[in-house]
């Protein structure tokens, strides 16, 4: 059987969180890594046995011609390091979101596409355990036919929330309910509607966004409606992560490490509970070891698609969609209308709202999350 030849280009955390799960795959052979900083080479290097390290993508390709690159940066480098990487004939795993506006998501896969190659986003929850027994679940029927979906974010900045929490949540909504037809949104900022001042850079490369409490109502096919809340908490916490699934017959509650069943439509106090599903693990994954669970699941899914010849279940138009309903939700929340989707103008939004109303563009403020809220907090007047 063929071993897919991977390189990792990005080697902090994300990088090795990919090189850990490609090297723990049977399938997959780490060949080679790429970084800017020639400390993080030697230490994810001497963790995979010795991997050849470069500090030039060029280089990298020239002498290794892997089958694959992990793209595991900052989002706003994706664009360009993923174009660079399909020209050099490698199929692409980017991190999520797959970039910052719809202009960059169609150039890239239409460069894809000319050369034959496949992007696939990092959104490894979809076919991570929990999400699988999810899909076994309601393959069981066990909550009848679908309702609705609602999901919810850790509690970031609503705008940074959304394109960095949020685009795992609807891919895994659109896992459950199909593609979105159309979405409609409320956003605020300190309890006020959004304003064209309120259009800022986000923090992390994330791209434009807007709003510190947003709530977006999505469209799916056959009647069935979802909720998305990227709503600001005071303190950012994990515990609000989740995505609940209401089925005429049943309701499912999905959090990245485990999966629970209501076995009636409505949950009522005192009736029956909630019961935790089994995940089960893939074979060939080893429990306890440095790979996590569903980057592995991940990397097994490329695997399957490329010996397929099909896409990856995250692939880029998926990707593509997601980020369709996050500029969706921000282009609603400004305007006030529905957005239907894909949408035909394929502008961001935001900044095409900021220069409608005469202002210049935003410009990029602190990258780091933290620093970058206490100066929004300043702006709004909170000391
Ligand atoms: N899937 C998830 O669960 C998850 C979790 C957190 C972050 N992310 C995503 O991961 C990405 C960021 O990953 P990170 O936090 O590990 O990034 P990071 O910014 O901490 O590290 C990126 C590394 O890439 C290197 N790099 C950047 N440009 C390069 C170039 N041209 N050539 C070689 N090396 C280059 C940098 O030197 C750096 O070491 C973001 O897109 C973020 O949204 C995903």
């Amino acid at each position: 059987m063929k071993t897919y030849r991977v390189a990792i280009l990005g080697c902090r955390g994300r990088g090795t969180a990919a090189a850990r799960a490609y090297h723990q795959h049977p399938r997959t052979e780490v060949v080679a890594l790429c970084d800017l900083v020639p400390e993080l080479l030697e230490k994810l290097g001497a963790e995979l046995d010795g991997v050849a390290g470069y500090t030039d993508l060029g280089r990298m390709m020239e002498e290794q011609h892997p089958n694959l690159v992990a793209i595991p940066t900052g989002t706003e480098f994706h664009f360009p390091l993923v174009m660079q990487v399909l020209d050099r004939g490698s199929h692409v795993d980017v991190e999520k979101p797959l970039c910052t506006d719809l202009e960059e998501a169609d150039a890239m896969l239409a460069r894809a596409g000319d050369q034959g190659l496949q992007i696939a986003v990092h959104h490894q929850g979809r076919v991570g355990a929990s999400m699988r027994a999810l899909r076994q679940a309601m393959a069981e029927g066990r909550i009848g036919q679908l309702r609705h979906v609602q999901g919810c974010g850790k509690g970031y900045y609503a705008g940074y929330g959304l394109m960095n929490i949020g685009t795992h949540l609807l891919t895994n909504m659109c896992g459950v309910a199909g593609p979105c037809r159309s979405v409609v949104a409320a956003g605020a900022v300190a309890g006020r509607r959004l304003a064209p001042e309120d259009v800022l850079v986000a923090p992390g490369g994330m791209g434009t966004v807007a709003g510190e409490r947003l709530t977006g109502v999505l469209e799916f096919a056959d009647n069935v409606s979802g909720v998305l809340l990227q709503h600001r908490f005071p303190k950012v916490d994990s515990a609000g992560y989740m995505m609940e699934v209401y089925g005429t017959e049943g309701r499912l509650f999905w959090k990245s490490s485990g999966l629970w069943w209501l076995p009636t439509p409505h949950f009522v106090p005192g009736g029956p509970a909630w019961q935790p599903l089994d995940l089960k693990l893939l074979p060939g994954f080893v429990p306890g070891g440095p790979a996590d669970e569903a980057d592995y699941a991940y990397a097994d899914e490329y695997v399957r698609a490329l010996d397929e010849g099909r896409e990856h279940l995250c692939s880029g138009q998926a990707g593509r969609h997601v980020l369709e309903i996050m500029m969706g939700l921000f282009e609603s929340a400004v305007t006030g209308r529905r957005v239907d989707l894909p949408q035909q103008d394929r502008r961001q939004p935001l900044k095409r709202w900021r220069a409608e109303a005469g202002l210049a563009a935003s410009v990029p403020g602190l990258r780091d999350y933290g620093k970058w809220l206490a100066e929004e907090d300043r702006r709004l007047g909170r000391g």
